[in-house]
């Protein structure tokens, strides 16, 4: 660990920069999902009962260094007050005169919302000179958001090299958590990937194969594998461009002990629509003109099988297209099964990625997981085996620039 918690830093008096993705749904100008809220709140309770003035920093949408008023958390400010419970003061910049005004008008026990970093350009281009504009804001830097750690940009990269750094709880709970499941788990060790494309998550399936016991390959991805051994897969979504990838993903695993759980039966249907006729098939029976869209229950069962003798699962998308039923029964079914192994503590289970914590919350099962993580793009990146910049930037060993 190579980074300070914040239970290390001097908090009392001191005004803290904290890093937050409050890069959330919305509809109309309410949040549709929270949860992201929800789960900084430790962070800010432990930074103002030890004395500090957290001044949250984020993004919000992606509006390209253009102050666009859709990306503006003056639409949700006052519900992010509401939700954290703490009196809260919103900059209408997040840096120069606004944010200062802001930063000294606000009482200890309140905090600072900042508006959408992302307005400036210097933040994605990691701009030093931005960082530094942040920086002057604050005596601390501590990086709560996990989710954004594989972004190089000025909130999560260069700012750490300014001031004092530190992980915020949030982080410190997703890092030690991922850390005992692919630095350090408990073997055997499955991996369940699912989601549409192999093109997506060929770095994410080659890292995979070197580290995990088990690789279970699911979803539209599937398909590709099927097609590259020869299988019929009708008019079924699958890269024909990648077959050659796919047989040497399963080479190279076979090299590494590593066994890859495909379907053996799948679910089919001549279109993709709510609660259209769909059949089971064995694989090799995949009829003409029709598509698979799930994988079949004889797969899900052997998957089970596998499970039950598993210590630690990571699981990064769907079995099936779960947003359209009856195309979700795979996901879900396993997804329970997963959730009572898992409150039974036969297994240490952890999953993350925007999809597929939709498809368990459908499933009714995200409760009994050991742990979700908030990381979409992040969660991927670092199964990839990627150097996350945010993280590495925490490094104590980071000189502070601050007068450079
Ligand atoms: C996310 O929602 O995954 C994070 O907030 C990162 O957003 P980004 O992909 O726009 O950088």
């Amino acid at each position: 660990m190579g980074w300070k918690t914040l239970d290390q830093m001097e908090l009392a008096g001191k005004k803290v920069l904290t890093k937050v993705d409050l890069n959330v749904p919305i509809i109309g100008n309410k949040i549709s999902d929270n949860t992201r809220i929800k789960k900084i709140i430790p962070t800010l309770s432990h930074i103002i009962k030890n004395g500090g003035l957290p001044i949250l920093v984020s993004h919000f949408g992606r509006p390209n260094g253009i102050r666009d008023p859709n990306y503006s958390f003056a639409r949700i400010s006052s519900e992010i007050e509401e939700l954290i419970g703490i009196p809260l003061i919103f900059a209408a910049d997040c840096v120069g005169t606004a944010a200062e005004l802001a930063v000294s008008s606000q009482k200890f026990g309140g905090v600072v919302l900042l508006e959408n970093t992302r307005f400036h350009e210097g933040e994605i281009k990691n701009a030093i000179s931005f960082a530094k504009s942040l920086a002057e804001l604050a005596d601390v830097y501590c990086n709560d958001a996990f989710s954004c750690a594989h972004r190089a940009h000025a909130s999560t990269e260069a700012i750490a090299h300014l001031i004092p750094n530190c992980a915020g709880k949030l982080m410190e709970q997703e890092l030690i958590a991922l850390e005992n499941t692919l630095t350090k788990p408990q073997r055997p060790l499955v991996a369940i990937v699912g989601g549409s494309k192999v093109s997506t998550k060929i770095d994410l399936l080659n890292n995979l194969i070197h580290k995990v016991d088990t690789l279970v390959v699911g979803g539209g991805m599937a398909n590709t594998f099927l097609l590259a051994q020869g299988f019929y897969i009708g008019a079924s979504l699958a890269e024909h461009a990648l077959k050659d990838s796919a047989l040497n993903i399963l080479n190279s695993a076979e090299k590494a002990g590593c066994s890859i759980l495909l379907p053996t039966d799948v679910v089919v249907a001549n279109e993709l629509n709510v609660n259209v006729e769909s059949f089971v098939v064995p694989v090799n029976e995949c009829p003409e003109d029709t598509m698979i869209l799930d994988v079949g229950p004889q797969t899900v069962e052997r998957i089970k099988e596998s499970l039950l003798n598993t210590e630690t699962l990571v699981w990064n998308g769907p079995l099936g297209a779960f947003e359209i039923k009856p195309f979700d029964r795979a996901t879900n079914d396993l997804a329970n099964f997963v959730s009572k192994l898992s409150n039974n503590n036969k297994l240490v289970s952890i999953a993350g990625g925007g999809d597929t914590l939709a498809a368990l919350k459908n499933a009714e099962a995200s409760n009994g997981f050991s742990y979700l993580s908030t990381a979409g793009g992040a969660f991927l990146e670092w199964m990839e085996g990627k150097k996350l910049p945010g993280i590495t930037a925490l490094n104590k060993k980071n000189l502070y620039r601050k007068n450079t």
